[in-house]
């Protein structure tokens, strides 16, 4: 596995590549949700790719930003194993030369939920995703339907945009107990993780979006929403100084539901 720092020598090594590359755009602290989407990736192309850049510009608290937990050799141990070829580890100056003056923002789907409660995060996002994506010239990038906004959003970008690639949509990975796997989940205490599952549960009633909401306020959590759209439930809830996001399916029929995901 080739682990690159700047752009130049990532270029001069793309290429080189010959073949599919798929792409794993991550910010790192890796869990099993994150290696998911490389053993799709490395069984759909010929050659993997992942970065690792904790953007800054997508974070919208400077304290988040900063607790983010950086496991740079942790993580290129697992994405060794996992079968990565390649490793794009920039820091902020080279992917930033512009200083974040140029930046890509969308005016509808970014304005609610999660745009709404995380000003400024999704133009972050998207800038960064339009770069790496540039950069990286992937054949297919891998994102995870827990960041259901976000891949909604990188979706529209890439058409709107006429990127020549291919977005591919991976369902989210939970735990025995239902709860979403999550970097932010690590700094849950062992009895929060348990408590954390009730969002899932919660997702999958039959309660309207209202009640659900009450019953997650009234467990301890602050529920800054529970919604129905896009064919999902979606919910973001704090727990203590943690915030937690997660989606369910609104068809009961649709492929994950029925086991197919
Ligand atoms: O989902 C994430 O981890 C980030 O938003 C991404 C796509 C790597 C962009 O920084």
């Amino acid at each position: 596995m080739n682990i690159f720092t700047d752009i130049g020598s990532w270029r001069d090594a793309r290429r080189g590549v010959t073949g599919s590359l798929g792409f794993v755009p991550t910010m790192g602290n890796l869990h099993a949700g994150h290696l998911d989407l490389v053993y799709r990736a490395r069984k759909n192309n010929d050659f993997v790719a992942v970065s690792i850049f904790v953007n800054p510009a997508q974070f919208n608290d400077k304290a988040d930003f900063e607790k983010y937990q950086r496991t740079f050799d942790a993580d290129c141990a697992l994405l060794k194993d996992a079968g990565a070829d390649f490793v794009f580890h920039p820091d902020a100056k080279e992917i930033y030369a512009d200083d974040y003056t140029l930046r890509v923002t969308e005016t509808v789907i970014a304005e609610e939920l999660e745009g709404a409660f995380r000003p400024g995060h999704f133009a972050g996002m998207l800038t960064v995703v339009l770069k790496l994506l540039n950069i990286i010239a992937p054949t297919r990038a891998y994102f995870g339907e827990k960041d259901y906004q976000q891949l909604l959003l990188v979706q529209k970008m890439c058409a709107a945009l006429f990127l020549p690639l291919e977005i591919v949509p991976c369902p989210t990975l939970r735990d025995a107990s239902g709860l979403a796997l999550s970097s932010r989940n690590g700094r849950l205490t062992e009895g929060g993780r348990a408590h954390a599952a009730l969002i899932y549960k919660t997702l999958m009633s039959d309660m309207d979006d209202a009640a659900a909401k009450d019953v997650l306020d009234h467990a301890g959590f602050r529920t800054e929403y529970v919604t129905t759209k896009w064919g999902r439930r979606l919910c973001a809830a704090w727990l203590g100084d943690v915030r937690l996001i997660d989606n369910v399916p609104k068809d009961p029929l649709s492929p994950h539901l029925r086991g197919e995901g």
